[in-house]
């Protein structure tokens, strides 16, 4: 299986906390596409939630991590695209779950809500728990998509 790709995006509430998740993946080998946004200037951040959707669909990277200033309004408008399960988590239980139960495939962070050292522990948590294949769960997850 070839290595998994990771694509990381911003608004200007998160792209502090990205780049530091950034250097922390590269460090540790990680391949990863950084869709920006890199300072301070004000954007919108549904234009960095559909460009990270849109590239795991594609198929450019397997899985994303997005922040902005709450983790909120990343995880809405990614979670507007069909495939997509985006999770806000401000603790690592939450991550390692919503990785087994639920096969999130983004993970979503506030730069305002968790500091960097806990909000690398979980990606951590969150990059390294596998999706269930316990027949239960993946009923579930695709009962997710509607009708
Ligand atoms: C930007 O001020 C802020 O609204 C945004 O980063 C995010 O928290 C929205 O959910």
């Amino acid at each position: 299986m070839s290595k998994e790709i990771l694509g990381l995006g911003a608004d200007h509430g998160g792209f502090r906390l990205k780049n530091s998740i950034k250097a922390e993946l590269v460090a540790r080998g990680f391949e990863v596409v950084d869709l920006g946004t890199n300072d301070e200037a004000s954007v919108d951040y549904p234009d960095y939630a559909h460009k990270a959707a849109e590239g795991i669909l594609a198929g450019t990277f397997q899985r994303a991590i997005l922040v902005c200033g709450s983790g909120v309004g990343m995880a809405i408008s990614a979670n507007r695209h069909g495939g997509i399960r985006a999770v806000n988590c401000s603790d690592t239980y939450t991550a390692k779950m919503s990785r087994s139960h639920n096969g999130t495939n983004v993970l979503t962070l506030g730069e305002r809500v968790v500091g960097p050292s806990l909000a690398w522990d979980i990606v951590e948590i969150w990059l390294a728990t596998e999706a269930s294949t316990d027949p239960r769960h993946t009923r579930r997850v695709g009962k997710i998509e509607p009708g």
